[in-house]
């Protein structure tokens, strides 16, 4: 079907498109591979049968069942470097392009900040929509722009980091401005000379296996990467959606009745409240490796979801929902999603 210089096929499998994997299929499917088609799509935008949906690496949406729209699929490529001095750099980068292959990029030129969210599967137009983040770092520390085109007049706008309302896996995007935009390129701001963060977690430990004290990036980006790897599922083998649920924020006096209750419970501060570790509580409550038709819990991160088996959205789902209800019912907390569905 064409509609203006855009063509849309039909009935497309999407199981190579979303990290899951799950044989599922669109009733339409239109790539683009240009701002300009991106563009083009924004001026035709009612034309578009609906419901639709947008997609970038794949890596954060769950199809549960077929898609009965049409599935955008943005995958324009690009990097430059559009500024440097002795400190730093920007460089603007279009949002179809490979988030991984962007972060290796920055470290072979030794362009520091982003090294800490290496092996992070997904696009980089995609990255300032959930605000991805892992080990002590989120993108909106490097973010200074995004451009967008505007699906409600067919224009293009630019907006600076501030006005992204960043926050944990959030910002303007999944909210303010949801369904009304396609993020066409991010600009980021990297040092040149900059400190590497190796505060969380098991980073030290790691370095410190293989006797290395002051890591180069390269390093650090590589052990990352191997931390990583030992936890978390390659999508490429298994399907998975990364973290399937948030770390839900407790008030400080929540935490301490439940600290109260499980002394050893996993969490970190976060302001004024608490952020506590999801990943434990759902191991705390035995659900490692625990199976629901073809969907199963992750042997090595409880915090992950994986297809084990061609399994169907749906199985995904409810084995979703059977964790939520177990942890409502021992923390009294309510598990939000951190995966789309759609
Ligand atoms: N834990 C367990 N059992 C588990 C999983 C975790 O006891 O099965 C404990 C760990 O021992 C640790 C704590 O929970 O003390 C936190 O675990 P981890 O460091 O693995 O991080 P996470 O909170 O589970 C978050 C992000 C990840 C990111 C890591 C590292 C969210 C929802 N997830 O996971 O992001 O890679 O920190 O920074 O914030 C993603 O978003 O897809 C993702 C993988």
């Amino acid at each position: 079907m064409k509609i203006g210089n855009l063509s849309l096929q039909k009935n497309t499998s999407l199981k190579s498109y979303h990290t899951f994997g799950c044989e599922v299929s669109s009733k339409f499917f239109l790539e683009l591979n240009t701002i300009e088609k991106i563009e083009e799509c924004a001026k035709h935008f009612d034309e578009i049968p609906k419901p639709i949906y947008f997609l970038g690496g794949g890596a954060n949406s769950l199809f549960i069942n077929d898609f009965p729209g049409t599935v955008i699929h943005i995958f324009n490529k690009g990097i430059e470097l559009i500024e440097e001095n002795d400190k730093e750099v920007l460089i603007r980068v279009q949002a179809g392009e490979d988030w991984d292959e962007f972060v290796k990029f920055c470290v072979e030129n030794e362009y520091y900040g982003l090294e800490n969210l290496t092996a992070i599967p997904g696009q980089v137009g995609t990255a300032p929509i959930q605000n991805i983040g892992a080990y002590g770092v989120e993108a909106k520390d490097c973010i200074d722009e995004v451009y967008y085109t505007d699906l409600t007049d067919g224009e293009s706008y630019v907006l600076e980091n501030s006005d992204c309302n960043f926050g944990y896996r959030d910002s303007i995007f999944k909210n303010e401005m949801q369904d009304q935009f396609i993020i066409t390129e991010v600009v980021f701001r990297l040092s040149k000379n900059g400190k590497l963060k190796l505060d969380y977690g098991t980073i030290k430990q790691e370095l410190s296996n293989q006797a290395i004290i002051q890591p180069t990036i390269a390093q650090l980006s590589d052990t990352i990467r191997k931390i990583r790897a030992s936890k978390l599922p390659d999508p490429k083998e298994v399907g998975n959606g990364g973290s399937f649920f948030k770390n839900p924020i407790v008030s400080m006096s929540q935490f301490e009745e439940l600290k109260k209750q499980y002394p050893e419970i996993v969490a970190y501060q976060n302001g004024d409240k608490m952020k506590i570790a999801a990943g434990w509580m759902i191991d705390y409550l035995n659900w490692k490796g625990r199976e629901h038709n073809g969907a199963a819990v992750h042997t090595q991160q409880a915090l992950v979801l994986i297809n084990k088996n061609n399994a169907t959205g749906k199985d995904i789902v409810e084995l979703s929902q059977m964790i939520q209800e177990d942890i409502q019912k021992h923390f009294g907390i309510n598990l939000e999603t951190e995966v789309q569905f759609c």
